[in-house]
């Protein structure tokens, strides 16, 4: 039987692309999966498809949009109603967008999406899982990273760039991993980023970032790009692998550490990073160190 039988997972994006086959994967190993996901029907349909595939009854739907701090708080509030236990949580859901806009909280959208999502959600979380020890973290990264400017994070003063901002917020995972896997040290919670490879995908798809261009591209290249399955086999490495149990802090390729870039592996900037999302997100400060500008 698997380390994994009768443990708790929740999956973030899980209703498509690489999110859906890692709650698939999760199911079939047994596990209970909480599945995250910003539209009701897609949500389900994803359900429908992995309890059909699996067999497993044993698949929550939780239905939030990450860019809205407000439904942030409420999915994490749910979790805590339907979970008494939550033993591994994947932050994997990712979007970019076409133009500058802002959330509902008044937060440039990739940065809230992809690096306040999973910062406030892990967050919230985070006494349920060190109560679940051992558990891990795992959040998916990418190398398409890009500087974090950190007196515009908001992109108020530079012209908006799409994969510029996407390339911020994502390296905003890994200064996030790090910092979090040293609070984490001693607590039998882990907390790695993954990059999970180039692969077929609808990223950005549903926020408009997928232009026709962009569409044609995917369509000739797609004989030669992984699929989300296959990319789900890194993930899922870092996920599970028994011999990861006490890893933390790393930056994963394909089931091998990969290096990240200098500004994330700078302590004081993930400190940094840390102080301001924890500002953005009105969280209270865990150490009396966050408390400082
Ligand atoms: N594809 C690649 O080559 C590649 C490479 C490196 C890293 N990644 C990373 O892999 C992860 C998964 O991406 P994917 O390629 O599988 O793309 P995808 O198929 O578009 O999946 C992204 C998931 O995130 C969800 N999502 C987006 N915005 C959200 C929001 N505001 N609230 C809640 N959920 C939201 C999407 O929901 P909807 O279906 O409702 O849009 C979808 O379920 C992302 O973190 C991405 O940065 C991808």
């Amino acid at each position: 039987m698997s380390i994994w039988q009768n443990k708790t997972a929740l999956v973030t994006g899980a209703n498509s692309g690489l999110g859906k086959a890692v709650a698939m994967a999760l199911a079939a190993e047994g596990l209970r999966v909480g599945l995250v996901a910003r539209d009701r029907i897609r949500g389900e349909a994803a359900v429908a498809d992995i309890r059909a595939a699996t067999g497993n009854d044993e698949l929550h739907l939780f239905v939030a949009d990450l860019s809205d701090q407000s439904a942030i708080r409420a999915l994490a509030q749910e979790v805590r109603q339907k979970f008494d236990r939550l033993h591994l949580l994947v932050n994997n859901a990712g979007t970019a967008f076409p133009e500058r806009r802002l959330s509902p909280d008044g937060i440039e959208r990739a940065l809230a999406v992809n690096h306040l999502g999973p910062f406030l959600l892990t967050n919230l979380l985070l006494d349920l899982l060190r109560t679940s020890a051992p558990a891990r973290i795992v959040t998916v990264g990418t190398r398409m990273n890009t500087a974090m400017d950190f007196a515009d994070l908001n992109w108020e003063q530079r012209p908006y760039r799409m994969m510029q901002a996407y390339g911020q917020s994502k390296l905003g995972n890994l200064h996030f991993t790090f910092e979090l896997a040293r609070r984490l040290e001693g607590s039998g919670v882990t907390a790695n980023c993954v990059f999970p490879g180039v692969f077929k995908s609808n990223l950005g798809g549903t926020d408009g970032a997928q232009n026709l261009f962009w569409k044609l591209v995917a369509r000739l290249l797609g004989w030669a790009i992984p699929s989300p399955e296959q990319a789900a086999r890194r993930v899922l490495h870092v996920a599970t692998a028994p011999e990861l149990a006490e890893v933390s802090g790393q930056y994963f390729g394909d089931r091998t550490t990969i290096p990240a870039p200098a500004q994330a592996r700078d302590p004081e900037a993930n400190r940094r990073l840390w102080r301001i999302s924890e500002a953005l997100t009105a969280l209270a400060p865990a150490e009396p160190e966050t408390v400082a500008p």
